[in-house]
């Protein structure tokens, strides 16, 4: 064998290729990420499956062994978000550089850094012990980013082999420092949408016309504003219905947290926090659901003025779901609310964008309500805590994230599979940000303890 590939130097290569899936400019990027992917799990000694979409391919990459040994399945993504705006990057976003014991460069943590931990860690760990009793499949999808849309129906596809493997390992996910590991134990799922508002059929002059009718920008705004009450609650009737109450150990973790709130309001740059009455801030992003604008246009936005009555204005909207929330419910009590509260004197239309299902896993002797769990995965949590333990010298926190990951709802509809999830980048990592980096401390840490983590899967304790 010919030894060991340097995961930092893979690792460069994996993030120069520009694998923005949203974006049909960079067809080439994806292709180039997904050979790359493909070509490192061929020569680990993989059987490598590239599975077609609509979009872009999977990689489905096997090690099969024993039908008695363990079956892993790792997930993780190859591609990554835009680069915009590009001229706040200090250095080229797909030409990665090291500095300071970080690596920069578009998707270095969300998720090529991850998910090179794991594949580095199978590497090692398979060239010390080449008849690993572990069956191990990389499942590799390049739609993360734009919400997985042709993940589900290669779930249906491939459910018969992949529902008899054990459980689901990844990272993408992450940590509050770097010598605070977390499990993630919940994700929240998303419902998004559009709102587009016109008023006339076309711009006007609004010395000519001004005056007679509603502007379509103050319709947009007055809407909008009526969706939160000034507490900082959702004001959409039923929004919280589904909700469930937090378990007491949840909210003990989260005390353990070792970030102070001031210290993050600072890191937020805000001069107050803005949370629903009864929640602290690290309580709110993991427990509450939340309506956020993402963007919102109409009218002139050019240098100078303009005296326009604009046509049309819009508003792109996102909700964070917790657990026991469903996407399509939630979306009709919110849609129901604006087609009451808009005025008749203006259209509108709302433009139905993806959503994703909450998740939540209860990790073994946490809850005094434990979960019904298969014995390989909580032997797996089992190893993750140790692993985290041995080589971070601290235990890993059991926390939710406010994040999404929508496959992984799906995975455990479609698959009946839980997923384990090692976090692994760090608030200051800039995720989906200029300036995107991955701590190469962390990265190293956590290859050898996701080694651990597989070797103790593999002797099943
Ligand atoms: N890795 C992130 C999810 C994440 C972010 C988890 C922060 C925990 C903390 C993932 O790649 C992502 O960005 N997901 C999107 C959803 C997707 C459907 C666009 C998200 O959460 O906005
Ligand atoms: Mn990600």
């Amino acid at each position: 064998m010919e030894g060991m590939f340097d995961p930092v130097e893979k690792l460069k290569e994996f993030i120069r290729h520009p694998s923005v899936s949203t974006d049909p400019r960079f067809k080439d990027g994806m292709r180039g990420a997904q050979e790359f992917v493909s070509g490192l799990l061929s020569s680990i000694g993989f059987a490598v499956e590239v599975v077609k979409t609509d979009l872009h391919p999977i990689v489905l990459a096997r090690r099969g062994g024993s039908p008695e040994w363990p079956h892993v399945i790792i997930y993780g993504h190859y591609d990554v978000q835009p680069v915009d705006p590009v001229n706040l990057w200090k250095s080229s976003p797909f030409e990665p550089e090291e500095r300071d014991g970080r690596l920069y460069g578009r998707g270095s943590a969300d998720n090529k850094g991850p998910l090179m931990v794991h594949i580095a860690a199978v590497a090692r760990l398979l060239e010390k012990d080449p008849g690993l009793p572990l069956r191990i499949t990389f499942m590799i999808e390049g739609e993360e980013e734009m919400g997985s849309p042709s993940f589900p129906s290669f779930l249906d596809r491939y459910r018969e082999e992949l529902s008899k493997a054990d459980l689901v390992y990844l990272s993408d996910t992450g940590i509050p420092s770097e010598d605070q590991m977390v499990v993630t134990c919940g994700l929240r799922g998303l419902m998004l949408f559009e709102l587009e508002v016109t008023a006339s059929k076309g711009d006007l002059h609004s010395g000519l016309h001004g005056g007679v009718l509603r502007n379509p920008i103050q319709a947009v705004a007055e809407l909008i504003a009526s969706l939160h009450t000034p507490d900082g609650r959702v004001n959409v009737p039923g929004f919280y219905d589904d909700v469930l109450e937090v378990e007491p150990w949840e909210r003990a973790e989260l005390k353990r947290l070792g970030t102070s709130e001031e210290q993050y309001r600072q890191f937020l740059g805000v001069p107050a926090f803005h949370t629903p009455p009864g929640y602290s801030p690290f309580e709110a992003i993991r427990f509450l659901p939340t309506l956020e604008f993402n963007g919102i246009s109409g009218g002139y936005q050019g240098e100078g003025t303009k005296t326009v009555i604009p046509s049309k204005a819009s508003v792109k909207v996102s909700c964070r779901l917790v657990p026991n929330q469903k996407p399509e419910r939630i979306r009709e009590l919110v849609y129901k609310a604006i087609e009451e509260r808009m005025p008749k004197d203006v259209s509108f239309r709302l433009i139905t964008q993806h959503g994703g299902i909450p998740y939540v896993v209860v990790p073994p002797d946490r809850s005094n309500t434990p979960a019904d769990q298969s014995p390989r995965l909580a032997q797996a949590f089992r190893a993750v805590d140790s692993a985290v333990t041995e080589v971070f010298g601290k235990a890993p926190l059991y926390l939710r994230e406010g994040g999404s990951v929508p496959i992984i709802a799906d995975i455990k509809r479609v698959l009946g599979l839980d997923s384990v999830m090692l976090g692994l980048f760090l608030p200051e990592d800039n995720l989906h940000a200029p300036n995107e980096s991955f701590n190469l401390r962390v990265m190293r840490r956590g290859i050898d303890s996701s080694e651990r983590i597989l070797a103790r899967l593999a002797r099943g304790k």
